[in-house]
């Protein structure tokens, strides 16, 4: 019989071998349902059945196990030929490995001191990042995803345009910041947080290719100065999240420029075709900015989270962020101390499973994959273009593939694939109109696979005209 009190006693290294026998089991179990088609579960029903409250006694772990199970039986799969719904899809063995072991090492990243070498390559990824945008200097942050990055480099905008902010306030000071309509939420969402309020943000026009009017940009901020107001930040984006486009990051940095505008891009989605030799052209300018975001959680697969806010001048994002905390940075060595320079004090390892996978790809891995994903969205634009039924709504820029079915309204198309279990797809807007938003992510999918997920859209597309 299992005796709560001597969990803790038997071990000082609690994991053993057994915890990974028992998690190896799990996850093959979760592997092999991959392509499954489970309908979707009515959460207040599955709430009931699965008893989820912390138990007043403990358990064996054999039996956690099966409880765990079945909570994973009722949990989307990512990774199968049957997702396609948002920007990250797959698995990667590697960065799995690495966010084990990280789980297992537990070491806070705030200093050198707590992490040890984990902090060095943290580094060696920022500086191998900032290169590939394009930098000589750079310094970085790991955050819990695309959304904090952009808060990051919101907040070193701030600072750079209204020096006293952080300590005074803004003060009800007038000031702007401009953006694409169709760039992510999280930066007008960011805007409140930040206390500049949302009705700061300008949304400048998209052209008919869904990148940032640069006319209108450089108009917007015009007419703003000319009314006492400070424009704080230009916020291009590289790879919006429903139509994949890509902002001209070069004429909207001589935009920025001109006025003296902080320049960051949003490359959480895109930023990773950097490194394809091919494709990096979408991102031309990208060196001129002065902070860049890239989740390598998207196009990377690497496991959630793992995104990264870049600077361009290595002091600044100190100068925004450190406080004093003798109780924590204890010693003098800044460079190695990153809690100095982050949104949060203890903070988890998203760097180890991205270094461990980089390890395993090297950059030409990479660019491998960025060229498959491509080639899955260059089939399925093929599908599109060979059924009268289905209209492509725009030439992708990435590997998002926006279109349209004859006849059907792309909401309840989707709703309902999703309902039986059969398709997990997104719908967006694209000029006010409802579109399905194919997402090839995952380069372990196969041509085949996007046929069958056309298949699946047409026979539901005939089940609903009826
Ligand atoms: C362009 C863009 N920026 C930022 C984000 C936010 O990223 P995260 O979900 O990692 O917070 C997304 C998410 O889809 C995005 O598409």
């Amino acid at each position: 019989m299992h005796r709560p009190d001597e969990q803790f006693a038997t071990s000082p290294n609690c994991a053993t071998g057994d915890i990974f026998d028992l998690a190896a089991d799990l996850a093959r179990r979760l592997i092999a349902r991959d392509g499954a088609i489970v309908p979707l579960p009515d959460p207040r029903r599955v709430e009931q059945a699965l008893h989820l409250a912390p138990p007043a006694l403990g358990q064996p772990l054999e039996t956690v196990a099966e409880h765990l199970w079945r909570l994973l039986e009722c949990t989307p799969s990512t990774a199968g030929p049957r997702y396609f719904n948002q920007l990250f899809a797959g698995r990667d063995d590697a960065a799995i490995l690495g966010e084990i072991l990280a789980a297992v090492s537990n070491n806070s990243m705030y200093t050198f001191k707590a992490a040890g070498a984990q902090i060095l390559a943290e580094r060696a990824l920022i500086k191998h990042m900032g290169a590939k945008v394009g930098w000589t200097t750079c310094e970085g942050a790991f955050t819990p995803g695309g959304s904090m990055s952009n808060l990051a480099a919101m907040l070193v905008a701030r600072d750079n345009a209204l020096p006293d902010a952080r300590e005074r306030g803004l003060d009800g000071r007038p000031i702007a910041i401009y953006t694409s309509a169709e760039s992510h939420y999280s930066i007008k969402k960011n805007t409140a947080i930040l206390g500049m309020g949302r009705q700061t943000v300008r949304a400048i026009p998209a052209d008919n290719e869904g990148r940032m009017r640069t006319d209108a940009l450089a108009e917007a901020i015009a007419h703003d100065k000319a009314a006492g107001v400070t424009p704080v930040l230009i916020v291009a984006t590289a790879g919006t999240t429903v139509q994949g486009a890509f902002d001209p990051i070069r004429e909207i940095a001589g935009v920025a420029r001109d006025h003296g505008v902080w320049l960051h891009v949003d490359g959480a989605f895109g930023g990773t075709l950097l490194l394809s030799r091919h494709r990096r052209h979408r991102l031309d300018g990208c060196e001129l900015a002065d902070s860049f975001t890239w989740d390598a959680h998207k196009m990377m697969g690497i496991p959630l989270t793992c995104s990264v806010a870049l600077f361009r001048d290595p002091t600044l994002l100190q100068r925004s962020l450190d406080e004093s905390a003798s109780y924590l940075f204890q010693r003098d060595d800044d460079a190695y101390n990153p809690g100095l320079r982050s949104l949060q004090c203890g903070r988890r390892n998203d760097a180890l499973k991205l270094w461990t996978a980089w390890q395993h790809h090297g950059d030409e891995g990479y660019e491998q994959r960025v060229e498959r994903q491509f080639a899955l969205a260059a089939h399925a634009v093929g599908i599109i273009e060979a059924d009268p039924a289905l209209t492509l709504v725009r030439r992708p820029q990435s590997i998002n593939v926006c279109f349209a079915v004859a006849g059907v309204d792309a909401r309840p198309l989707c709703n309902q694939l999703d309902h039986d279990g059969l398709i997990k797809v997104s719908h967006g807007e694209v000029d006010g109109k409802p579109i399905v938003r194919l997402v090839c992510a995952n380069p372990a999918l196969t041509e085949p696979d996007i046929d069958a997920f056309f298949a699946e859209i047409r026979a539901a597309a005939v089940r609903i005209r009826g």
